[in-house]
C-alpha cells in the first residue's frame, strides 16, 4: 500500500511540514520542530508502513519511557483503527502484531537495554534530551545490518549533538535529510496557545520551544531582570504573610539566606537577605532567628525553609538550632528557567518577582550572572558569585505550583 493510501485510510491529512517529511525517502530523517508541531504523529505514521509490511522490529527510544509514549500510542491506536489487536506487554512497553511485527519502547537511561537485537526502524523520541553517548555507543550500530532507518523527532535543545545530526541532513549528506519547523506551522494548533506561550516564556525559550530554533545561551543569565522593574524600596510583606526562607550554605564562600513571601496574586516578594562569610553555623542561625523574630513581630507566620540538599550536615545542625529545613531541588538549568519565568511581566504590567533594594548581594549577583559560553552543550551558568542566586532558585522552584518540565524545555 502506498503511504498516501494508508493515510487516507486513517483520515490523516499531513500539514505541509509533515508532508515534506513523509515525502522524503532519506534513510535518516531529522525532524526538528516546536512543541505540538505534530512530530510524534508524523514519526509514528511514517514507520507504520514498515510495521504493516511484515515481521519487522522497531524501537521507540526516548530519554525516559514516558517520552516514548506519544509515538507508542499513535502506533497502537492506528493498528486498532486498521482492525488489528496487537499483543501488548508492559515491561518494557511493547506490542506484537498478529503477523509478528514488534514495536518496543526503550529508555536511553538504561543503555544496556539498547544492546542486542537488530532493528528495521528506530524513532529517537525527543532525542535532544538523550545523551550523545547513548546514541553513538548503543544505537548507531543497531541500524547497520538490516539497513534500518531512523527518525529523530525532537524540539531542539541548544547546539548539542542533535544540531550536528541536523546539519548532516541539511546538505543531503549521504542518506540524511533534515527538516525544521515552528509550532505555528501546524494549522491544528489554536493561535491563542502560541500567543500565551509567547507571553509566558522568556524570548529565547519561546524561540526554541515553539520556533524550533537552535539557540545558544550567551551573556547574562537573567536577561529579563531590570532594576527599574524588579527592585522596590521598602518592600513590605503582605499582612499575615507566610515567610519562606531559602539557604545556600557557605563558610569561606558566603552563607546566603533569603526571606520571601507571596502576595495575593502569587507574586514572589524577596524581602530580606542575610549574606555573610566566615561565621560558624550557630552564629548564622542566631542571625536568622533575629530576622525571623522581626517578621513574627510584624504579624507574619514563619513558613518552610529550603536549603542546599548537598549540605546534609549543615541542615542537621540548623535543625538542632531550631531551624528545620527541607532539602531544596538543586537542578540548575530547569531552576534558572523557573526564576526567569517569574521575572517576566504579568498582565498587570508588573513582574512576578520583586526584590527589596536592601538585598544588595542578591542584586549584584543577578546582574553579574553569566552563561558559561565555553560549554554550549551543558548549558550552564558560570559557577561564580552565585550564592544568593542559588537560594533564589531554591525558593522559586519550591514555590512553583505546577511545573511542566517538558514544555519548559528543562528535562533533566
Ligand atoms: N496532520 C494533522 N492533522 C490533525 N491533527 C494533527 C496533525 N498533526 C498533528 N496533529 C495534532 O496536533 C497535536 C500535536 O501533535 P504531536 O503530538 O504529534 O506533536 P509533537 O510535535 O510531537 O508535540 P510535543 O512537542 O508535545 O511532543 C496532537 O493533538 C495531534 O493530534
Ligand atoms: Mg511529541
Amino acid at each position: 500500500m502506498k503511504p498516501q493510501e494508508l493515510f487516507e485510510l486513517l483520515h490523516y491529512h499531513p500539514h505541509a511540514g509533515q508532508q515534506a517529511f513523509h515525502d522524503s525517502d532519506a534513510r535518516f530523517k531529522v525532524l526538528i520542530a516546536g512543541a505540538r508541531f505534530g512530530k510524534s504523529l508524523a514519526a509514528a505514521r511514517d514507520v507504520l508502513r514498515e510495521i504493516l509490511s511484515g515481521k519487522t522490529r522497531g524501537w521507540l527510544v526516548g530519554p525516559t519511557y514516558d517520552l516514548t509514549r506519544p509515538e507508542f500510542r499513535y502506533i497502537r491506536d492506528d493498528l486498532y483503527r486498521l482492525g488489528e489487536r496487537p499483543l501488548e506487554r508492559s515491561n518494557p512497553p511493547s506490542l506484537t502484531t498478529s503477523w509478528g511485527a514488534e514495536v518496543i519502547c526503550l529508555s536511553a537511561h538504561s543503555p544496556q537495554a539498547l544492546l542486542g537485537d537488530e532493528i528495521d526502524w528506530l524513532i529517537l523520541c525527543e532525542a535532544a534530551h538523550i545523551e550523545r553517548d547513548a546514541f553513538e555507543r548503543f544505537l548507531r550500530a543497531r541500524l547497520a545490518t538490516r539497513s534500518g532507518r531512523m527518525i529523530v523527532p525532537t524540539t531542539p535543545h541548544g547546539y548539542n549533538w542533535i544540531f550536528d545530526l541536523y546539519r548532516r541532513g541539511l546538505g543531503h549528506e549521504g542518506e540524511w535529510q533534515s527538516f525544521r519547523h515552528a509550532t505555528w506551522e501546524n494549522p491544528n494548533i489554536p493561535p491563542g496557545e502560541i500567543l500565551a506561550a509567547r507571553r509566558d516564556l522568556p524570548a529565547d525559550t519561546f524561540d526554541e520551544q515553539y520556533g524550533g530554533a537552535f539557540t545558544s545561551p550567551s551573556g547574562r543569565v537573567y536577561r529579563e531582570y531590570e532594576r527599574g522593574l524588579h527592585v522596590v524600596n521598602g518592600l513590605e510583606p503582605p499582612p499575615g504573610a507566610i515567610i519562606f526562607k531559602a539557604i545556600d550554605f557557605g563558610y569561606t564562600n558566603p552563607f546566603a539566606c533569603l526571606w520571601g513571601a507571596q502576595d495575593s496574586d502569587g507574586r514572589l516578594l524577596i524581602l530580606r537577605e542575610h549574606y555573610c562569610t566566615g561565621l560558624a553555623l550557630s552564629r548564622q542561625a542566631e542571625a536568622m532567628r533575629v530576622i525571623d523574630a522581626g517578621f513574627e513581630k510584624a504579624g507574619c507566620e514563619i513558613g518552610p525553609a529550603f536549603a542546599d540538599p548537598s549540605g546534609a550536615l549543615e541542615r542537621r545542625l540548623l535543625q538542632e538550632e531550631g531551624l528545620p529545613t527541607h532539602a531544596a531541588d538543586n537542578r540548575v538549568s530547569g531552576g534558572i528557567e523557573i526564576v526567569r519565568r517569574r521575572m517576566l511581566l504579568r498582565e498587570d504590567g508588573r513582574p512576578g518577582l520583586l526584590i527589596d533594594s536592601g538585598c544588595t548581594n542578591l542584586l549584584r549577583e543577578i546582574e553579574g550572572y553569566q552563561w558559561d559560553e565555553s560549554s554550549l552543550e551543558r548549558r550552564m551558568p558560570r559557577k561564580a558569585d552565585d550564592h544568593a542566586l542559588d537560594a533564589l532558585r531554591y525558593l522559586c522552584v519550591a514555590l512553583a505550583r505546577k511545573v511542566d518540565w517538558k514544555n519548559a524545555g528543562t528535562l533533566w
